[in-house]
């Protein structure tokens, strides 16, 4: 018989290895463009003994239109096999005047602009082009995504949907966790703001955002470059591509919700940064798509591949810069968090396969100087007895906030922009925290390799292995289907009035569209369908109307889609985006608004 202190000794033995055996949960939060998926899929392809993905949250507040973004994560889950995991967006609840967060915050505003309602301005997002080469390609990664995603069991459902606030603290809660953030921090601010008893479970966070020393990479732009690239911009450390002039220090993850950026990076957990720093040293160039190419082997590599050489056609298209200006962001930072992840029971925390890293004392400006002068810029201030979230007046949260893209206050003559908003500026002293960051990618170890950076080699052998591959995409899923297109034959009628519908794609719209179609071609002719997208719905919308008619067997009318901006919305020196003047009016979530006695 063994002693007791042999048995406690056995017992122990046995649990270190048991947790130590335990995979490391995580969960993603996303804005879903393109990388995003990237980032996703490489995480799926993971050795699920070592890391399980638990649960995806969705940004809704900057590049996609939210109930196109979750459609897309249902069914590359439903391809890879994975509906077991969580899914959560949106949410109806608000912030009270007082700064009290109700349940249920949808995350579809900045924090700043969050009021009691989904609906609400778009001072940042603003910054984001809508149509091309911004959220509608994203929504609908430029057609690729219906063409080829398979269709899952898993749809938004109103009213039904799992909130992210809701799928944060069933997953945090659940025990250690780690966060994987390539959007903007609105989802997980909110999250941290309201519970933070939680916050415990957060071992770490992964943020891919920020620009600390990064100089824009298409600096000292090709005499012929396209609007892509401003002269003058030169050295600006930021992309926010289309506010160069007014903001040349922020990037978009951060900027699209500062102050959430502030209140994740100052949460007191663990923080690993990957920012622009890092992400502008791995360019996707003609090597690695070459390569890409030729590894095809799993339905995963298949739509990435093909969604990114989409990207690359719309790019070519305007400037021939993609090479120099398409970069791994989301799924270079998935690369670094993971090998991070693995390396963390090492002495040296430190090392990272695929980037170098090196600790750095950061903040997040989340306002201008001079701090604590009111001048109508700043809502959790300017009006208030008691500043917002009992904030400090004449603290870092108190001075100017930028407004919009053209802000008067953010231009100097002949000089920079000046205004610093969500830039993640080295600071030292007590107001500044200390993350790791990401530097730098790693070239490849492997010299012979057509490769440059250790990262391309794993993204691609994980992609194309055979574990965890997908099942299927559409066209193997539905072997039947086929594409028609259906023309009516009106030979023997004579037609009546010839019409034109316009139409903003509102239920209402798609009843009249009906009844358009029903009535007798004697007697109503519709000959066009033109499409506004300013309304209640967004353009990516417009494949229902394509497949109303094909379903009604009218593939013969033509539909056209609508400007972008109403009148004088669109801004001046960059029309792909504009401000929310009119749009602001309608919610973002279901549509339901609280009663405010
Ligand atoms: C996954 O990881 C476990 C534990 O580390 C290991 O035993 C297993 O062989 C790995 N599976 C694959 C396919 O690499
Ligand atoms: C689906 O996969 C099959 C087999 O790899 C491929 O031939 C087909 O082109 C894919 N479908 C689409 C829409 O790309
Ligand atoms: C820009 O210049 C480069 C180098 O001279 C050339 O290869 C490229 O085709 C040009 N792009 C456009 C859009 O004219
Ligand atoms: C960060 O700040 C701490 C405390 O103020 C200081 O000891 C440290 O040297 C700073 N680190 C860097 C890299 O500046
Ligand atoms: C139109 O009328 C002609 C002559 O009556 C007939 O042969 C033809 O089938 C009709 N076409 C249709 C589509 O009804
Ligand atoms: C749009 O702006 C132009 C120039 O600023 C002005 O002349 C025009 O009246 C404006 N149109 C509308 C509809 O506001």
């Amino acid at each position: 018989m063994f002693p007791m202190r042999v048995w406690v000794a056995v017992v122990f033995i046995m649990l270190v290895t048991t947790v130590a055996a335990k995979p490391r949960r995580i969960l993603l939060d996303t804005d879903v463009d393109l990388d995003d998926v990237f980032a996703l899929l490489y995480l799926l392809k993971l050795n699920r003994s070592e890391f399980q993905l638990e649960g995806v949250t969705i940004n809704a507040n900057a590049w996609t239109n939210v109930g196109h973004a979750v459609n897309q994560v249902y069914d590359i889950l439903y391809m890879m096999g994975r509906d077991d995991i969580a899914v959560g967006m949106g949410g109806e609840g608000g912030i009270l005047p007082d700064g009290t967060i109700l349940p249920n915050v949808g995350g579809y505003l900045s924090i700043i602009e969050q009021g009691m309602t989904t609906t609400g301005g778009c001072r940042y997002r603003q910054a984001i082009p809508i149509g091309h080469r911004g959220i509608l390609d994203i929504d609908t990664i430029y057609g690729i995504r219906k063409a080829f995603l398979p269709q899952g069991i898993r749809k938004y459902t109103p009213l039904g949907q799992p909130t992210a606030q809701q799928v944060l603290i069933d997953k945090i809660s659940a025990g250690p966790i780690t966060l994987i953030v390539i959007g903007v921090q609105t989802n997980i601010a909110i999250f941290l703001m309201n519970n933070p008893h939680l916050k415990k479970n957060v071992q770490h966070i992964y943020i891919m955002g920020g620009a600390v020393r990064s100089t824009d990479p298409t600096s000292c732009c090709p005499k012929n470059a396209s609007f892509s690239c401003i002269p003058g911009q030169c050295g600006d450390r930021g992309n926010v591509f289309t506010n160069y002039e007014a903001n040349p220090y922020a990037e978009f993850n951060i900027f699209g919700d500062p102050f959430a950026a502030y209140q994740v990076i100052h949460s007191g957990i663990p923080v690993t940064l990957v920012p622009l720093d890092a992400t502008n040293t791995i360019p996707i160039n003609e090597e690695f798509f070459n390569e890409f190419e030729k590894s095809q082997d799993t339905y995963e590599a298949q739509y990435c591949f093909k969604s990114l050489k989409m990207a690359k056609m719309a790019r070519d298209k305007l400037d021939n810069q993609f090479y120099t200006s398409y970069f791994m962001w989301d799924s270079f930072a998935s690369g670094v968090a993971v090998s991070s992840m693995r390396n963390s029971n090492k002495k040296n925390k430190r090392e990272n396969e695929f980037a170098h890293m090196e600790y750095m004392n950061i903040t997040v400006i989340t306002s201008n100087k001079p701090y604590g002068i009111s001048d109508g810029s700043n809502p959790f201030f300017d009006g208030l007895k008691v500043p917002k979230f009992n904030l400090k007046k004449g603290g870092v949260h108190s001075g100017h906030v930028q407004q919009g893209l053209r802000d008067k206050f953010c231009f100097v003559k002949n000089g920079k922009g000046r205004c610093q908003d969500g830039y993640t500026a080295e600071v030292d002293g007590p107001d500044s925290v200390k993350v790791l960051v990401a530097t730098k990618a790693k070239p490849n170890r492997d010299v012979r390799s057509k490769l440059d950076k250790e990262y391309f080699k794993s993204f691609l052998n994980v992609l194309k292995q055979p574990q965890h591959a997908g099942r299927f995409n559409f066209t193997t899923q539905f072997p039947y289907y086929e594409e028609v297109t259906y023309m009516p034959d009106f030979q023997n009628k004579t037609l009546g009035k010839p019409v034109v519908f316009d139409m903003d794609m509102s239920v209402g719209d798609f009843l009249a569209l009906f009844y358009l179609l029903k009535v007798d071609v004697e007697v109503i002719n519709l000959k066009a369908i033109i499409v506004s997208p300013t309304g209640w719905a967004n353009a990516a919308t417009i494949d229902v109307i394509y497949d109303l008619l094909h379903m009604m067997g009218r593939d013969d009318i033509p539909v056209g889609l609508g400007d972008f901006f109403p009148m004088n919305q669109s801004d001046p020196i960059f029309p792909t985006a504009g401000n929310c003047k009119y749009v602001k009016a309608i919610p973002h979530g279901n549509g339901i608004h609280l009663k405010i006695p």
